[in-house]
């Protein structure tokens, strides 16, 4: 035996060791919340993976862990008929309505077992993961699905791939001891954690972008977007809770679906119960309720199945909904109060948003005196004057909102109209609505708030981290006429400083050094700080890699622009718009006379696939055949027109032909799109 084949055994059996440990890592990291080893630690087997998987591009396969995102952009998504529909839930917002219901259900149950399996309503939207028969008995996450209709949803495959409480392989041993087979289809829900939808709104308001709603509408975004790697870093989860085989119910029941789930590795709520009567289902809600604030996710209530399959089948189905179960849902947390005024502030970018005034309320163990009011439509929309009594509601985390205008003889109606300003509230030029948009912004350049905003940004944490430049300080700067712009910063003095307000010699003295020091920062910094639009974190640290100087950004095209991971023509045309502006380019010189270090370490474009030659066959999902052949030239690679024994790889899509027959006669290995993808992506 040669040499090459004692490495490549060594290695596929390292390879098949940390896969094994890394699945099992996460599954405790991810399901169960009870990690074993520190981040480092997996990072460690990660990378010791990616590494074997880039020397040896033969071991890869697509349930490989390090395949979460393997997959491209998505043009659309393809609509994909349900197995079984998707179907809807009869809600109860009572415990006389709870009490109706178990009644209804013991009349058409006759002399079945009546019992039931009470679960947390999780408030994010629905999914349907396909699994499919894998090589050596075990199943593999074939597809991931939007409830959409409930008939018809839309494939979101590559997004749900980058979930990680989602198995991408069940192993056979798993199955067997499950007694499942080995193509099933589980139905849970997608949410997003509080703490992911925070982090979520605080990079779109670094970003001058609407802020998102509620964790329910940012994850059903989220999982229709087109860029996997995106949906990736927003940490979404879904809990399983149903198991279908063959489009129909697993038949041993919902509770012992929800326990052969878990077997199986997927995340499923640990808060469940099962409950015999209406009083036992109001324990469960109370209990509910109790918990609900600090379980960092979003939910709405409880649902109640009857637990028996032979039950559930007897009782069926009304045209929306199953008759054996019932959603219990909460109400809203929310409080009256009345609306003294509207606060219209400007942003960095120059957008108007509108605050409501409130006489503090107490709601849900929090005092409240602001609420969103989103955008001008909205006040428009509700028809809110000025002394009205509203309704004001408040669901977890999430930032208050006015709900709805209250009209009773304890609560008249406002006496004055609100007018939404014409001009912007701070340096009084003429506001405007760009057509499509529902926001109004000043797009006057010399804005004073859009320079106040603009100086907080730039020294904020997440980017040029500039300690000591607050609120107070900035807005003495600006009265004082001693900046103008983000770079006026770097040539304030020690002097200077010393004559504001409560900053004796050390204060001044630390914040010079804060500001020195910021030049330091790096040009992902700088380009963050510049605030273009769209441009947030990480895309700024992937410009960075990817052109390792601010001129050489400047300089790229829409083209080079988009070749970024995670650009597309939108940001593309927003960096090209700002580096097209005369005064941009002249603060960003000033930046740079300041000694502000504008460079970045560039990514090494690898030549990981030079020497091989791939030969595409069928249609693959999602890239055309050019842009594979395009991906692969890219990488160094090569691509012929038949098999040979020359041939490295066979990349085949559905409907491959001869060539995929030849391939296996000639045992030359077989990938599919993700598993090209992949390939490419472990060079990076
Ligand atoms: S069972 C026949 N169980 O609530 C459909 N749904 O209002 C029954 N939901 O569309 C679904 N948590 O998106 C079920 N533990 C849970 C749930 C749950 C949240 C959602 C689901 C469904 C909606 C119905």
């Amino acid at each position: 035996m040669g040499e090459t084949a004692t490495t490549h055994s060594t290695a596929a059996h390292r390879a098949e060791e940390l896969r094994e440990e890394l699945r099992r890592h996460e599954h405790l990291y991810y399901v169960l919340d009870a990690p074993e080893i520190t981040d480092a630690a997996y990072d460690a087997l990660m990378n010791e993976l990616k590494r074997i998987e880039a020397d040896h591009p033969e071991l890869l396969s697509p349930d490989s862990p390090t395949q979460r995102v393997g997959g491209k952009p998505a043009e659309g998504f393809k609509k994909v008929h349900h197995s079984r529909p998707m179907l809807s839930l009869d809600n109860a917002y009572s415990t006389e309505e709870l009490a109706d219901w178990d009644r209804r259900v013991h009349e058409l149950a006759g002399n079945l077992p009546v019992e039931y399996t009470a679960e947390l309503k999780m408030d994010g939207l629905s999914v349907a993961l396909r699994y499919e028969p894998a090589a050596g008995g075990g199943a593999r996450l074939v597809s991931g699905i939007t409830r959409g209709d409930g008939q018809i949803g839309e494939d979101v495959t590559s997004n749900i791939r980058t979930i990680r409480s989602v198995p991408l392989s069940v192993s056979a041993e798993k199955l067997q001891n499950a007694g499942l087979p080995q193509a099933f289809e589980v139905r849970g829900e997608a949410v997003m954690p509080e703490a992911a939808f925070l982090r979520l709104n605080e990079e779109r308001e670094q970003q001058g972008l609407t802020l998102a709603v509620n964790p329910r509408n940012a994850a059903a975004g989220t999982l229709r977007t087109l860029e996997p790697s995106i949906v990736a870093q927003r940490r979404l989860d879904v809990y399983a809770y149903f198991l279908l085989i063959d489009g129909e119910f697993w038949p041993q029941g919902q509770s012992a679906t929800l326990d052969a789930l878990t077997a199986i590795g997927f995340r499923v709520n640990p808060h469940r119960g099962r409950v015999h009567s209406v009083d036992d289902m109001a324990k469960f809600i109370e209990d509910a309720e109790a918990r609900r604030a600090k379980l960092g996710y979003e939910i709405d209530g409880v649902v109640l199945k009857v637990d028996a399959y032979r039950t559930q089948q007897r009782l069926g189905y009304t045209g929306r909904a199953p008759r054996w179960a019932i959603a219990y849902k909460f109400t809203a947390k929310s409080g009256i109060t009345q609306l003294n005024d509207i606060l219209i502030t400007v942003g960095r970018t120059g957008k108007l948003t509108p605050t409501a005034m409130l006489t503090p309320v107490f709601i849900g163990g929090a005092t409240v005196s602001r609420a969103t009011l989103h955008n001008a439509d909205f006040i428009e929309r509700m028809g809110l004057l000025i002394g009205d009594w509203v309704k004001v509601e408040r669901g977890g985390d999430v930032i208050p909102k006015v709900a709805e205008v209250v009209e009773d003889a304890e609560h008249p109606r406002g006496t004055r109209k609100f007018s939404y300003p014409s001009e912007c509230p701070e340096c009084h030029n003429p506001v405007v609505r760009v057509e499509g948009e529902v926001d109004y912004r000043c797009v006057n350049v010399d804005c004073p708030a859009k320079l106040r905003e603009s100086l907080l940004h730039f020294g904020s944490r997440g980017v040029m981290n500039i300690e000591g430049l607050g609120d107070a300080v900035v807005q003495q700067l600006l009265d004082r006429g001693m900046v103008h712009s983000v770079a006026d910063l770097y040539d304030l003095t020690e002097e200077q400083l010393t004559g504001l307000d409560r900053f004796a010699k050390k204060s001044a003295q630390a914040l010079i050094a804060e500001i020195q020091g910021s030049k330091n920062a790096g040009l992902a910094r700088v380009v963050m700080g510049l605030g273009i639009r769209f441009v947030g974190e990480r895309t700024a640290e992937l410009l960075a890699e990817e052109f390792g100087s601010m001129d050489a950004l400047a300089a790229a095209t829409a083209e080079e622009l988009e070749r970024v991971e995670e650009v597309g023509p939108r940001i593309s045309q927003s960096i090209l718009e700002f580096f097209s502006q005369a005064a941009n380019l002249a603060l960003i010189e000033r930046l740079k006379a300041a000694g502000a270090d504008m460079t970045a370490e560039k990514r090494q474009r690898s030549e990981q696939l030079a020497g091989l030659t791939f030969v595409l066959t069928g249609t693959l999902p999602t890239l055309t055949r050019d842009e594979a052949k395009q991906k692969i030239e890219a990488a160094g690679g090569k691509t012929a027109g038949s098999v040979s024994k020359k041939t490295s790889y066979v990349v085949a899509g559905e409907e491959a032909g001869s060539k995929l027959e030849k391939a296996l006669e000639l045992n030359i290995p077989v990938l599919d799109e993700a598993g090209l993808l992949a390939l490419l992506n472990s060079s990076a």
